[in-house]
């Protein structure tokens, strides 16, 4: 059993608060969707391909980073601490830093993918026995106390892959002076964050020849159609990934091919030929644009380590 903080309300089988955010994003001027949606099963393996990826350099840089620091990192843990990993997915490059760990530490993954979570935590058993993994199927963004019953023992936490780069600045902002309430006054916060760089090197990133980033994209159309009802025509809606200068992010739309309706729980959702639907932005931060965002929460950096490319922050 997963440890989940608030199941998902749901009607007749259906996923009330997804049904609710598609149907409220759909009806936007400018459609969107929630990239938080991206994970279902499948999305969530999606992701892990994407990972290996050539023009998906973010997960070898930070890899590398965290194996180069993990005896660093270790050297602050005692047996009583609490390891916490927010948005973990497969924990995968949480490995160099558990092997180096006290034994049989306490690890918390917390992610929103049911899927990621329980292969994660089989995963992590077969290589790390001793370790105890306590994942929780939760959302990171909404989390208002920590969710399992260890909240007196000192937290530090990881939030890995760049995944901060997901939220807007100011949302992000609000969440880490949210996480100091909730990881305790002397939880010490590892962060990933993909710099601004070259506009090519950004943009292949999330445009691979192998086309894996577009089907993670369509995967959330995918997703309501398998979920709500099915409603789009996947063939009609094309994968797009840009760099928007002026915001300092990748944008991903899912763009219609066609004019066209589309119609789900009574209602219809009209689409121009070329409109789109954005699925996700990825904020690409200046080292100074970051530390605005943590000093704003509360934080303070302790520690950067990087490659020019991406950095890992020690905040405090
Ligand atoms: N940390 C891993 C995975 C990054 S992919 C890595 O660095 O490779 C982003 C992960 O965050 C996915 O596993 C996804 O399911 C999870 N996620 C996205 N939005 C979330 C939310 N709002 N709450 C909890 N998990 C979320
Ligand atoms: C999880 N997140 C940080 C990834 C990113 O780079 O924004 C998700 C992703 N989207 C497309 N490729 C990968």
């Amino acid at each position: 059993m997963l440890e989940s903080s608030h199941a998902p309300a749901l009607a007749n089988g259906i996923d009330a608060e997804f049904v609710k955010a598609v149907l409220h994003g759909l009806a936007q001027p400018k459609k969107t969707l929630p990239c938080r949606y991206f994970y279902d099963a499948r999305g969530s393996d999606l992701f892990e391909l994407i990972t290996e990826l050539p023009e998906y350099y973010l997960t070898r840089s930070e890899a590398a980073l965290l194996e180069a620091n993990a005896p660093e990192i270790a050297g602050r843990l005692s047996p009583d601490h609490v390891i916490v990993e927010l948005g973990a997915g497969s924990s995968r490059k949480m490995d160099a830093l558990l092997r180096l760990a006290p034994a049989d530490i306490t690890f918390v993954p917390i992610d929103v993918s049911r899927h990621a979570l329980t292969e994660a935590r089989s995963r992590l058993s077969a290589k790390l026995p001793r370790l105890i993994v306590r994942p929780v199927v939760d959302d990171f963004s909404t989390l208002d106390a920590f969710p399992v019953n260890l909240q007196h023992r000192k937290k530090l936490g990881f939030f890995l892959g760049s995944t901060i780069g997901n939220l807007h600045p100011k949302q992000a902002s609000d969440m880490l002076h949210s996480w100091r309430q909730i990881l305790g006054r002397d939880a010490e916060l590892v962060i990933g964050v993909d710099l601004l760089k070259d506009e090519r090197t950004l943009v292949n990133a999330y445009n691979d020849a192998a086309g894996v980033t577009a089907l993670f994209n369509l995967n959330i159309l995918a997703r309501i159609n398998h979920e709500i009802a099915p409603a789009f025509t996947l063939t009609s809606f094309q994968h797009r990934a840009f760099f928007n200068v002026r915001m300092s992010r990748i944008e991903m739309h899912l763009v219609s091919r066609v004019p066209q309706v589309v119609q789900m729980c009574g209602r219809s959702f009209r689409f121009a030929a070329g409109e789109s639907i954005q699925t996700e932005n990825s904020y690409k931060h200046s080292t100074s644009a970051f530390r605005s965002i943590v000093e704003g929460a509360g934080w303070r950096i302790g520690r950067m380590w990087t490659d020019g490319s991406f950095s890992l922050y020690h905040l405090v």
